[in-house]
Parts: C-alpha cells; structure tokens; sequence
C-alpha cells in the first residue's frame, strides 16, 4: 500500500471513530453536543492518529486496537484547537476552512467544547482496551494526561501567551514548542508504542523520534503561518506576525527557520534507525510534516 492510499485509509477510521464516540447530536444538551461534533468532525489531516497507528504498525499492532487511543489524542487536540481561537488567546476566526467554534456557537460553549472533549478523551482511553494488559493501559492514561496538562501541551500555551511581545531566547522558543505541540505528538508516538508492548529501549528510541518531530511540526506550523495563505492553511494567515508571537520565523528569519527543519527532519530519520523497514509509515509522516502544505 503506498502511503496516501494508507493515509486516506487511517484517517477515514478515525472519522468513523471520532464519530461514533461523540454524543450525537441529538442528545440533550443538544448545543453543545452539535458544537462538539463541529469542532472534531471533518476536518483537519489527523495528523496524531496517523502517528499513533504508524508507531503501533512497528510492533505488528493492529489498526482495530490503535483506533481508540488515536482518536483519544486526536479529541485532545481538537480541544485544544478550540481554545486557541478563543478571543482571549489567538482570537482567531477561521480554522480547518470554518468559522472556529466560538464564532460559529458562542464563547462560552467553544470553552465546554474543550472542556467536554478532554475529558471524553480519557472515558475512551479507560475503557476496556482489549488485549492490553490493565497495568500498561494505566501507563497510557498517565502520559496521556501529563502530555496534555500543565507539563504539556496547556503548559505551553500559558508561555505561548505571556510570550507575547516579548524576546524570546532560542531555548525558550524551543521549550514552548516542545510543549504546546511538542507534547501531544509525542503522546500519539508512545501510546501506539505502548499498545504494541514496546520493550524500554524501543519507547526511548521513539520517545528521541518524537521528540525531533513535536518541534518540526511546530516549526513548520509557524514558516506556514508567515509563508502560505489563508485559502490553503483553512486559517487565518500571517496571525503570529500581527499578535507579535515569538516564533522561528521572527527569531531566526524564514530561511534559517528552514534549516532548522531540515536538521530537525534528519535527526527523525536517524533516531528511527533501530527499527529499520518497520518505521517506514513514521518515515513517511516525517516527510509529510515538512513538505506539508496546510
Ligand atoms: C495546528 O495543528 C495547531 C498546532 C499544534 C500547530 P494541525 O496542523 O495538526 O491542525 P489540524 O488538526 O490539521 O487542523
Ligand atoms: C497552537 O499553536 C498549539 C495548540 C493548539 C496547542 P498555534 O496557535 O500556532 O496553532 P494555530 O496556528 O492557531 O493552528
Ligand atoms: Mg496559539
Ligand atoms: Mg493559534
Ligand atoms: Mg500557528
């Protein structure tokens, strides 16, 4: 299978997933469930169950048991989304080709939104996970949660926010990214990992990869922002300019920001030697993180 016909066969199980996991719309509170199915549904590459069911193909784990910790991830994320448009941190209006939540509901129901969607992100992580031992589905919830938490990806939103107008050194800059993008993805590695048994020294080795591709994503993220525009990203462009964020691009200027993404790229590749030709869809998502387009 080549790699998009297996991107396009990951990400429509994760809709199917994501889907069936949130409250229809129908159910009372009708509003907030009809907002919660608008902020995860159709849209966004899925980027974090792509690397959680590439890292579980390393270890021989089928798709039917990555698909709840993917879309456990991908609910984290989604929430996160939500609010980082809110107007009280990026303020923004369009996101995956859409009004944002807030815009399109309201402020207060973009907020229960995330609220909602974290927490249904741990129901589904700590139902029964069919051939994973209880011990080591207590081990995933755990780096699910600090991945997510004030050590993670929430974290490194509150130094995204009081970083701006402000002079960041290369290791702050570092530092935020790895923890406000950084974390998750890492998070999406490591919990296919841990669904396959990984032994120790598999999960630091994926733990290095990730590490590498977590500031990539964020780098990119950011030369994006300054460089494509708002029709392809499906987002407001140039806002990390206009808000005066601390970012690769204004720090280091967009063609060092690009080395820096290639150096980053190389070392994922490197740190994925150990497994060989089973870390070729992680291979593959390294290259799609860099050469992506939105
Ligand atoms: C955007 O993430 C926010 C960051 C963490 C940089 P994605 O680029 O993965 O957004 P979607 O999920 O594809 O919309
Ligand atoms: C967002 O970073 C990171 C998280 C949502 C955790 P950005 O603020 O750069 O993401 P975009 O550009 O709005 O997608
Ligand atoms: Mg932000
Ligand atoms: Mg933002
Ligand atoms: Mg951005």
């Amino acid at each position: 299978m080549n790699f998009s016909t297996w991107m396009s066969a990951i990400q429509r199980r994760t809709e199917a997933t994501l889907e069936a996991v949130l409250p229809s719309p129908g159910l009372a509170p009708a509003r907030l469930h009809e907002a919660m199915r608008y902020a995860v549904l159709g849209g966004g590459k899925r980027v974090r169950p792509l690397l959680c069911h590439a890292a579980g193909s390393i270890f021989g784990v089928g798709s039917n048991l990555l698909d709840a910790p993917a879309a456990a991830v991908e609910l984290i994320h989604a929430y996160s989304l939500a609010h980082d448009d809110l107007p009280c941190m990026d303020d923004d209006v369009l996101r995956r080709g859409k009004p944002t939540c807030h815009v399109e509901f309201d402020e207060a129901t973009a907020l229960l939104v995330g609220d909602a969607l974290q927490t249904l992100a741990f129901l589904m992580l700590s139902n029964r996970l069919p051939g994973i031992a209880p011990a080591r589905q207590l081990e995933m919830l755990h780096l699910l949660a600090s991945a997510s938490g004030s050590r993670g990806m929430a974290g490194g939103q509150a130094i995204d926010l009081a970083a701006v107008n402000q002079q960041l050194t290369l290791a702050e800059l570092e530092f935020m990214h790895i923890h406000k993008t950084g974390a998750l993805i890492r998070a999406a590695v490591l919990l296919g990992a841990h669904c396959g048994e990984a032994m120790p020294e598999a999960l630091e080795s994926l733990g290095r990869f990730a590490n590498r591709i977590g500031l990539l994503f964020q780098v990119v993220d950011d030369i994006l922002d300054a460089e494509a525009s708002t029709a392809t990203l499906g987002k407001t462009a140039g806002k990390d300019a206009a808000q005066n964020k601390p970012t690769y691009v204004n720090i280091l200027g967009v063609n060092q920001a690009k080395l820096m993404a290639d150096k980053l790229r190389q070392d994922a590749h490197d740190a994925l030697a150990p497994f060989g030709e089973l870390a070729v869809r992680l291979h593959e998502l390294t290259d799609f993180i860099v050469e992506r387009t939105f």
